[in-house]
């Protein structure tokens, strides 16, 4: 079947769901949402059977609707409606919620309904909720009412007919509704509000007398204070009382500051660190590590998984200590929402000289993708709970061992980086997978595999589990078994030896030397796409076209 995916952006949602139909023999092409005309070109070139819309900020053109079946995922229970779902449901604290697929009319999110799912519902962030239940619900009711649109006679089901349903229509949420009331509200109001508006658009406060929008909450157990006060720096994080508590928060915008884009709020406020105090900063930098029998598990959930040089270098620190512990295997766990996505692009387009940052960024991911891939100590594992893009999903080759959770999506690729050549030893890692060849496609391919199709190329080992907690603890049940196969001994000596004749053939340093020769000419070059595209991505600066690589019907008619 062709299926025209209708989008604002090639986002996570979108790429599971390119993934997934793609795995199932349909033709998907993409077509992001400029202009109505732009749209309705697209539907004439490459006439799809259906029009999905993962993903969408406008309402679909009447001419499109009403020629083209469109479906439309929308991130809430049967009968919600609005642009701000997981917003009110998070602050609502619903328990439950859901993702109902519907078929376009002219009432925006009321349509007749296709096919539905529900999830339990924790406290989250509104991406971290998106990327993992709302991703997972998407991915079985898009499935499902694919599957009806092809057996033919599917009668969608009109809202008053839906038994039980019992979501209602909410308006756009405002920021006087995310308000924060620091005198009164407690630390678990503070992190609904804060998480229903994370990653976008944040809660509207101010900092140190500035406006500020906040982003990354945590909960800090046994601090507090006068309610509102700021009690310190805990990591990058600003730690604040609430009227029972204290919340941290990680992440500010200061959209009057000198970069209006997210950063860590102790660089977004530098010059005013110094009024508060340092407080114990164990545990604020993401960075955990535990052991069990003789596993050593390195946990670091970045915030959107973006790799600082700094936080390299924690990282760093804590792979020797692992590897100096009387462990056999260490598995490298990374965070729930990502694995990684690479050097930190909004702390380098913060720097003084973004160039010089780049660099010094990408050398320290370099030390620890060569840390891992030189250790002979230990059996090594990356298990991919989120999804990893660029330099993070390169890091992860490092390891011996790959394993993901089958909903994870790959971006093994960096072109999309302003054409960036990229480093952490891929040239070695990739090509030593899946052939030179493969590995060729998949960088000039740019397009995002799912955890199942790269355990097929050979980029991934293993794919197991059904959801997180599944995921982890097999990877805890898989990990001891490694650690205790009788022929332990000879696998860590045939790695050693394996490496050593590599060495020998290629020393690692020469794939360093030569990606990093490249990425010096990215980073200070005549050619200044990586910095534009950079730019484009940290500002969030909107489409103006869709990618060719991802608009095939727009090849087609060159062909
Ligand atoms: N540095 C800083 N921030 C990053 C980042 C990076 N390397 N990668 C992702 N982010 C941020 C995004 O800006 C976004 O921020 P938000 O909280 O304001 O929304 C958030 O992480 C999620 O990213 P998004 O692009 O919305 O997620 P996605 O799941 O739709 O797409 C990727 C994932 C990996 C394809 C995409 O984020 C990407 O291309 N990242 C850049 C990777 C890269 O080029 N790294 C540098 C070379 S190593």
């Amino acid at each position: 079947m062709r299926i025209l995916f209708l989008t604002h952006s090639f986002n996570s949602l979108t790429q599971r769901l390119f993934v997934d139909l793609t795995e199932e023999g349909h033709e998907v092409s993409i077509e992001f949402d400029i202009a109505d005309s732009v749209t309705e070109e697209a539907v004439a070139l490459f006439q799809p059977d259906i029009i999905l819309a993962p993903f969408l900020k406008r309402a679909i053109p009447d001419a499109v609707w009403r020629n083209n079946v469109c479906l439309v995922i929308h991130p809430g229970i049967v009968g919600d409606r609005g642009p701000s779902a997981l917003d009110w449901a998070i602050q609502r604290g619903e328990n439950e919620w859901g993702v109902t697929v519907l078929q376009a009319n002219a009432v925006m999110d009321g349509g007749d309904i296709w096919a539905a799912e529900t999830f339990p519902m924790g406290l989250a962030k509104k991406s971290s909720l998106y990327r993992n239940q709302v991703t997972e619900a998407s991915s079985r009711a898009v499935k499902t009412a694919v599957a009806r649109y092809l057996q033919g006679g599917f009668q969608p089901c009109p809202l008053k007919e839906w038994p039980g349903a019992r979501g209602k229509e909410h308006p756009l949420m405002r920021q006087a509704d995310r308000k924060i009331n620091w005198e009164s509200d407690d630390t678990q109001t503070v992190l609904r509000k804060i998480h229903a508006a994370d990653g976008f658009p944040g809660v509207r406060d101010e900092l140190f007398g500035s406006n500020c929008y906040l982003f990354d909450a945590h909960a800090e157990p046994g601090m507090a204070g006068r309610p509102g006060a700021l009690l310190g720096w805990r990591g990058h994080g600003v730690v604040r009382a609430t009227r029972d508590g204290a919340v941290r928060i990680g992440h500010v915008r200061r959209p009057d500051g000198e970069h209006t884009f997210k950063l860590p709020a102790s660089v977004a406020f530098a010059s005013e660190s110094e009024s508060l105090p340092l407080l114990d900063d164990t545990g604020a930098d993401g960075i955990r590590y535990e052991e069990a029998d003789s596993v050593g598990y390195l946990y670091f959930d970045f915030y959107n998984g973006a790799m600082a040089t700094a936080q390299c270098r924690l990282l760093l620190d804590a792979y020797r200590k692992a590897c100096a512990r009387p462990t056999r295997v260490i598995v490298l766990m990374g965070g729930e929402d990502f694995w990684s996505n690479g050097i930190h692009l909004n702390l380098i387009e913060a720097a003084d000289s973004p160039a010089d940052e780049s660099w010094n960024n990408i050398q320290a991911m370099d030390d620890l993708a060569e840390a891992i891939l030189r250790t002979t100590s230990h059996l090594t594992i990356a298990a991919l709970a989120g999804n990893a893009g660029a330099g993070g999903a390169f890091l992860a080759l490092a390891a011996d061992l790959v394993w993901a959770r089958p909903g994870v999506v790959l971006n093994p690729h960096y072109k999309n980086m302003g054409n960036l050549y990229g480093s952490e030893l891929w040239s070695y890692t990739l090509p030593r997978r899946i052939g030179a060849a493969q590995a060729q496609d998949i960088m000039q391919n740019r397009l995002p595999l799912g955890a199942e199709q790269a355990r097929r190329m050979g980029i991934v080992d293993a794919c197991f589990g059904t959801d997180m907690e599944s995921f982890r603890s097999e990877v805890k049940k898989r990990a001891l078994e490694l650690s205790v196969m009788p022929d332990y001994e000879g696998r860590l000596a045939a790695k050693a030896e394996m490496r050593r004749c590599e060495e020998s053939i290629k020393p690692l340093v020469l794939y360093r030397e030569f990606e990093l020769a490249e990425m010096r000419r990215n980073f200070y070059g005549f050619d200044p796409s990586y910095h534009y595209a950079r730019y484009q991505f940290v500002h969030k600066t909107p489409h103006a076209w869709t990618p060719r690589h991802l608009c095939r019907h727009r090849d087609n008619r060159q062909s």
